[in-house]
């Protein structure tokens, strides 16, 4: 993801009223609490795990959480926290390795325990704490800890403790520390979101008046003051993210946006034609739709390698991009969809946590050179965020909660060549397939679902006649962030009628098969 220098850095001023830090110790779940947080309508960031306390007192936040992570605090080169934070007298919150941080600075121990601590426990809540205030005194929480702490000299009352953890949550007897051995910020946790909320309402005090409502009058505002006169370009993929910056600049700048679609010939049934109709006709952008499906079909022609398809479509898609630009002589600007998962990722921001090493498809995107600077009016927001916002400035439903999309699209779900007849068959096999998990009421449910169109022909028989042809495979998954998933239960009445419906209808393909991997260890796209 280029990170201009100029870059607009994103929706919110570092002004907020009420702020809350996580800082970062690289546990799976540590974005998890970000996003609760937000839920109480409090903003929330990520930083760096060691973020000197005299920044963290500038950004002065209402509270900090330390979240868990992967490493053993005693471990040489494990993350460290500033122990200076805790005497700032901000509140803290220390989660699992954060609780095993807060011990170590304050004077306690931490050892490997005899037994790793791993799933849901009982918990018993011993006190009337305001952070389990509304919470019974019994529930079941998620542990997932190898360490034991003890608290040695440190002034602690115990507020939660399970059968082998007698420190699941503790408080300071004079300063507003609190920690906890068990992760509330995850789904398997009960009343983990009320926690979280206890923590920042009554703890710290958030009022709660960050909303997105707001946040997009704001940003509005920033926009228009940022871009000046000057004209902005925005690039269309159909997907959600590009649609909602897309949106958010028509209403902020209007005449002065210019976007545009590719179109590489990959895409799904009807959709060139619904980006057309949505910004064109309704939001009255100046759209430039650019016809490359030729030139992306010859670019491929014989390429069976999926590496070699993507890095085949990527470079067209910078040609054709790069091509269609120049015919909007004064543009300064290129708006971006980067969220705030690819930003926490990269390793951007200078107070955020490190890059993560991560295989990120999107990566190359639109390069630097292009000599635009950037905007990025959604650097700071999750995808339901995004999500939330997208409908308040009234883009429909169903392109909010579309599944996601590859930047490579069907060519990497046309395993072997890829061509227009197979194309063909594989965007209306894709659209029934949609088409009939929305009629089950079943869309929503599964993050993301599609038709593949195998390399593979086999024998079938239709009427009297034997047949040999082409074989369609389905893939629904379920998933929290796309890096691990499950193969998603669709009843088989819905699975068959997708199926007869296919074979009936689209001339070519003989047979239906149901992907039921997860992943690990198969990924979500055959390609
Ligand atoms: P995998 O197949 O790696 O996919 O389990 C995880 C998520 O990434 C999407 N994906 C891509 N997105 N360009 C993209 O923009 C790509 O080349 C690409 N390959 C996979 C995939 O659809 C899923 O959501």
């Amino acid at each position: 993801m280029p990170a201009g220098t100029n870059a607009y850095r994103g929706l919110i001023d570092p002004t907020h009223e009420e702020l809350i830090l996580v800082l970062d110790y690289g546990g799976q779940t540590a974005q998890l609490i970000a996003r609760r947080v937000r839920e109480q309508n409090v903003f929330c960031q990520m930083v760096r795990p060691d973020l000197p306390a005299e920044r963290i007192r500038e950004l002065n936040p209402k509270g900090i959480i330390l979240s868990g992570g992967p490493a053993s605090v005693y471990e040489p080169g494990a993350p460290q926290c500033d122990p200076r934070i805790f005497d700032l007298g901000i509140p803290i919150l220390g989660i699992c390795y954060g609780l095993h941080l807060t011990f170590k600075a304050l004077g306690g121990e931490v050892l490997p325990g005899k037994h790793r601590e791993f799933g849901r426990t009982p918990l018993h809540v011993d006190t009337t704490d305001p952070l389990f205030a509304g919470i019974p005194d019994r529930f079941v929480v998620w542990m997932s800890h190898g360490d034991q702490a003890s608290g040695g000299d440190i002034p602690l009352q115990t507020l939660a403790s399970t059968e082998t953890c007698p420190f699941a949550a503790v408080k300071h007897k004079t300063r507003p520390i609190y920690a906890l051995q068990f992760h509330p910020e995850v789904s398997h946790t009960e009343h983990g979101s009320r926690l979280i909320g206890n923590f920042v309402q009554s703890v710290c005090g958030c009022k709660g008046s960050w909303r997105i409502s707001s946040l997009i009058e704001r940003e509005i505002e920033a926009i228009r003051n940022y871009v000046g006169k000057s004209r902005v370009i925005c690039g269309l993929s159909g997907g959600v993210d590009s649609s909602v910056v897309a949106a958010l600049l028509s209403k902020a700048i209007g005449k002065q946006l210019s976007c545009i679609f590719v179109d590489n010939g990959m895409l799904r049934k009807g959709e060139a034609e619904e980006v057309r109709q949505r910004f064109s006709d309704h939001f009255k952008t100046d759209l430039h739709v650019a016809d490359a499906r030729k030139q992306f079909l010859d670019e491929l022609k014989g390429v069976t390698d999926p590496q070699q398809k993507r890095k085949i479509i990527g470079r067209v898609f910078i040609e054709v991009f790069r091509h269609e630009a120049k015919s909007i002589p004064d543009a300064r600007f290129l708006a971006q969809g980067t969220l705030y998962p690819d930003v926490i990722e990269s390793g951007a921001n200078p107070d955020g946590p490190a890059a993560t090493i991560k295989a990120h498809h999107n990566v190359g995107g639109l390069p630097e050179e292009l000599g635009f600077e950037l905007i990025e009016p959604l650097r700071d927001l999750f995808k339901d965020e995004v999500r939330t916002m997208g409908l308040e400035l009234g883009l429909p439903e169903d392109l909010i909660w579309r599944h996601p999309f590859p930047g490579p699209g069907l060519a990497v779900r046309c395993l072997g060549e890829v061509t227009e007849p197979r194309l063909e068959t594989l965007r209306e096999a894709d659209a029934i397939y949609i088409d009939e998990l929305r009629k089950a009421g079943l869309y929503r449910e599964i993050q993301q679902a599609f038709a593949v169109l195998l390399p593979v022909q086999s024998v079938g028989v239709m009427g009297d006649a034997r047949t040999y042809e082409d074989t369609v495979a389905l893939r629904a998954v379920t998933t929290d962030n796309f890096m691990t998933a499950d193969w998603h239960r669709t009843p088989y009445e819905v699975l068959g009628r997708v199926s007869t419906r296919i074979t009936n209808s689209i001339r070519g393909v003989n047979r239906v098969v149901y992907d039921i991997s997860s992943k690990p260890p198969s990924t979500i796209e055959w390609e």
